[in-house]
């Protein structure tokens, strides 16, 4: 956006989260709130999808699927706030090791060919696989009940390198809170508190803490 001659403004960046889950008073609500804030008080802009409240349809169906895009206006939304986006950050809980189905559904709609990774290379010969997300930056939260870092692998594996990995993030960073089940108020509290004190560069790759040490 050019204002003057020889004074040119950016627009502020942008900042997407995806939240996935049914209860508004859950903890993992109330973690996507915060990191909203610290992404708005990073001088983001901040688009967000909360699928259940949106009533997200997860299904990709056999016309889509053939057609290779969406004529679903929530799937076309997802898609410009993603490109969109600078910094995409997701927050769900872990339902048997991964995603609810609800965004995982999300992802296989919205991060398509063409959208997310594409193949390139000649007409005619071998194409090579590129990543279309690679200046994005990523961070996940994700709520648990389980302590073991073994129980935690699958979550970092699937976000760190089947979605965002394939998709040419190199690094998406990975946070597990919990285990929330018996944590203590003033635990959760400490956790909100971090998560609001996360601070996101625009311009660089560079994710940290204003409080931590
Ligand atoms: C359908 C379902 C599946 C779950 N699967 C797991 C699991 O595999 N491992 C685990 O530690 N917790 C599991 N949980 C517990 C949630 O991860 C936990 O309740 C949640 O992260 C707590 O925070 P919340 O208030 O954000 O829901 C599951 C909960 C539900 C409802």
């Amino acid at each position: 956006m050019q204002t003057s001659p020889g004074f040119i403004t950016h627009p502020q960046p942008v900042a997407l989260t995806v939240v996935a889950h049914p209860e508004p008073r859950s903890f993992c609500t109330a973690i996507a709130d915060r990191a909203s804030r610290a992404a708005t008080h990073s001088g983001f802009v901040l688009r967000r999808h909360d699928l259940y409240r949106d009533g997200f349809n997860p299904v990709l169906s056999v016309e889509e699927y053939r057609r290779g895009f969406s004529l679903d206006t929530a799937v076309q939304a997802a898609v410009n706030d993603m490109q969109e986006a600078q910094l995409i950050i997701v927050v769900h809980p872990d339902w048997w090791g991964g995603p609810p189905a609800i965004l995982k559904g999300w992802i296989e709609r919205v991060f398509r060919a063409g959208i997310a990774y594409d193949y390139r290379g000649q007409d005619i010969g071998p194409k090579s696989r590129v990543g279309l997300l690679q200046h994005k930056q990523v961070l996940v939260l994700v709520t648990t009940d389980a302590d073991a870092d073994v129980d935690h692998q699958s979550l970092r594996r699937y976000w760190s390198r089947n979605v965002f990995g394939f998709c040419g993030v190199h690094n998406s960073d990975v946070r597990i809170l919990g285990p929330v089940h018996g944590s203590s108020a003033g635990t959760r509290k400490l956790w909100l508190k971090d998560v609001e004190n996360l601070r996101f560069n625009a311009s660089g790759t560079e994710i940290h803490s204003s409080s931590s040490p």
